[in-house]
């Protein structure tokens, strides 16, 4: 049964929201391109939370054309002026955190504290980008002859095209529209379609904090509308960068179709995060973290826990503290107090399933009294609410992983979380680079000489000390390398590099043509000069 009305949810390209039932949305986008569906909530399968209006990819086309012609004025208003308008989105995400949190929890079924903290996470990335509006961009820089001015200036990049996953539905957007904004860029916006009522409400907020009309652009579309829309976009010189967040797979996609544009997009793609024991970690902080990091999100962060890998001679205790954190630990509806809710969407679950399918003979799993969904006919101790009516999986823990498998290798997404040994720490390393991905990582030690070797062997763009794999904050740099991305560092003010070019300015001052590396004069210097050695007795 319905409780709330679900609320329709479309295209808003140019300041128009994109219609179904007018004849043709604002770029006469024919409505026989469109399609509905509905954004389930996954602790409640039956409640609707939003009819979502499915463009083909003409929309995404036209939203790039409307940001296109919207950017230019844009990038005209002063810098500490749209520092103000991110500042007035902040407070305006502020004022509304309960409510844009329970639409979280209720579209993606993330625990409501967890939801908080993502809403949170965007005021924190707007009280930064405010200020940033008033920060010294450009320097001056001395020139090597006389009478000339150098100078360098930060310009905005044009079009943006954000697309992101659901699984930080507002959060991980505001990491690319806050700064694309501030800087003067204009933003096309895709969010994942099972999230489409927090990105609704998300630019309801961008459009009453005063960014204008065209400025920011929402499009709903599926995969491959999206891909084809981007490629089109791409070809028509519509988009300039583009930022996503999502699977290795599609962003490989993305980083070959940018790359024939000659474009670095931002790519923020899976991890498996590793988190290693060294024979002095504090084991319980260690049981603590991992299962805050493996199971929070239900194991559906990219920051994630993927493998703990243990010294050998702390492996038994450790998962003696893990088994009892589990057997402790309330799962369920994610309006109570529980450490997951259920998974993001249906698509999740099924995923989560083939992931549950790689357990082997040699495998032992453990953590839980059963394995896989939760229902009437596999019950958990220790759930909240009714297990029937959402998309809840039991943890698991998987002992004896092997750098072979595909538990080892893959991210999997869900509330399972994989256990192996090491005898020394160059073991420990290479097991923890092995997947190939490296976003986060993180090792339990009070050994600063460890921690050293750690971080520098490790290739994860982010490294946590005696802490979880996630939960980063939002002003450090966020990403990763390999299988995680492309180098490309998101939130904080690395990601102003991501979203501006330096443009240097050369200006002549002497009235005439001064070559630079020719006409550069230096005093001549005596380079045999030689101070004589001081006379006495020598040593
Ligand atoms: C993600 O899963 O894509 O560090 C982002 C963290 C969060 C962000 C996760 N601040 O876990």
């Amino acid at each position: 049964m319905t409780l709330v009305q679900p609320r329709r949810v479309a295209a808003v390209i140019g300041g128009r929201q994109h219609d179904l039932y007018a004849a043709a949305g604002p770029a006469g986008i024919a409505p026989d391109e469109v399609r509905v569906i509905t954004s389930t909530n996954p602790a409640h399968l039956g409640e609707v939370v939003a009819e979502v209006v499915l463009d083909g990819a003409e929309a995404i086309v036209a939203a790039a054309a409307a940001a296109r012609a919207a950017q230019r004025e844009w990038a005209d208003v002063p810098p500490p002026v749209r520092g103000e308008v991110i500042g007035a989105f902040g407070r305006l995400v502020e004022d509304n955190a309960e409510a844009l949190a329970r639409l979280v929890t209720r579209e993606v079924g993330k625990p409501l504290a967890e939801a908080r903290g993502e809403v949170q996470e965007i005021v924190d990335t707007c009280t930064l980008f405010r200020a940033e509006g008033r920060r010294p961009q450009g320097q001056t820089v001395p020139s090597e002859m006389p009478d000339r001015e150098l100078f360098t200036y930060r310009e905005p990049l044009g079009v943006v095209m954000v697309i992101t996953a659901g699984n930080f539905p507002v959060a991980v957007p505001s990491w690319y529209l806050v700064p694309a904004l501030l800087t003067g860029n204009a933003v096309v916006w895709k969010p994942a379609e099972y999230a489409a009522a927090c990105a609704a409400a998300l630019v309801d907020l961008l459009t009453a904090a005063g960014v204008p009309a065209g400025v920011a652009n929402l499009v709903l579309a599926d995969g491959a509308a999206t891909s084809v829309g981007l490629e089109r976009a791409l070809d028509a010189g519509l988009v300039d960068k583009v930022g996503f967040t999502g699977s290795t797979p599609v962003g490989r996609f993305v980083g070959a179709l940018c790359g024939r544009h000659l474009q670095t997009p931002c790519l923020e793609l899976g991890g498996k995060n590793p988190m290693v024991l060294a024979p002095d970690a504090d084991l319980d902080a260690a049981a603590n973290a991992a299962l805050f990091a493996g199971f929070g999100t239900a194991g559906q962060r990219c920051t994630s826990l993927g493998t703990v890998i243990a010294h050998e001679s702390v492996h038994d205790a450790f998962r003696r503290r893990l088994t009892a954190a589990l057997e402790r630990a309330v799962i369920g509806d994610p309006m109570r107090d529980v450490l997951y809710g259920p998974l993001l969407d249906a698509r999740f679950a099924a995923g989560f399933e083939e992931h549950l399918a790689s357990i082997r003979d040699h495998h032992e799993p453990f953590g839980s009294t059963a394995l896989g969904r939760i229902g009437q006919a596999s019950p958990r101790r220790g759930f909240a609410g009714d297990p029937e009516a959402g998309l809840y999986y039991h943890p698991v823990v998987v002992d004896g992983v092997r750098p072979d498998d595909d538990l080892f290798t893959e991210e999997t997404f869900g509330p399972i979380v994989g256990l192996t040994s090491y005898r020394n720490l160059e073991e420990a390393v290479e097991l923890a680079n092995r997947p190939g991905y490296g976003l986060s990582s993180s090792i339990f030690t009070g050994d600063p000489v460890t921690v050293r070797r750690f971080r520098r062997g490790i290739r994860a763009g982010m490294v946590s000390v005696n802490t979880s794999t996630s939960g980063a904050e939002a002003h450090l740099p966020f990403g990763g390398n390999g299988r995680s991305g492309n180098g490309a560092r998101q939130s904080g003010q690395w990601v102003l590099d991501q979203m501006t070019r330096w443009q240097s300015l050369t200006w002549e001052l002497s009235g005439r043509l001064q070559k630079a590396q020719m006409d550069v004069s230096v005093p001549a210097a005596d380079l045999s000069f030689r101070l004589p050695m001081p006379a006495g007795p020598q040593q």
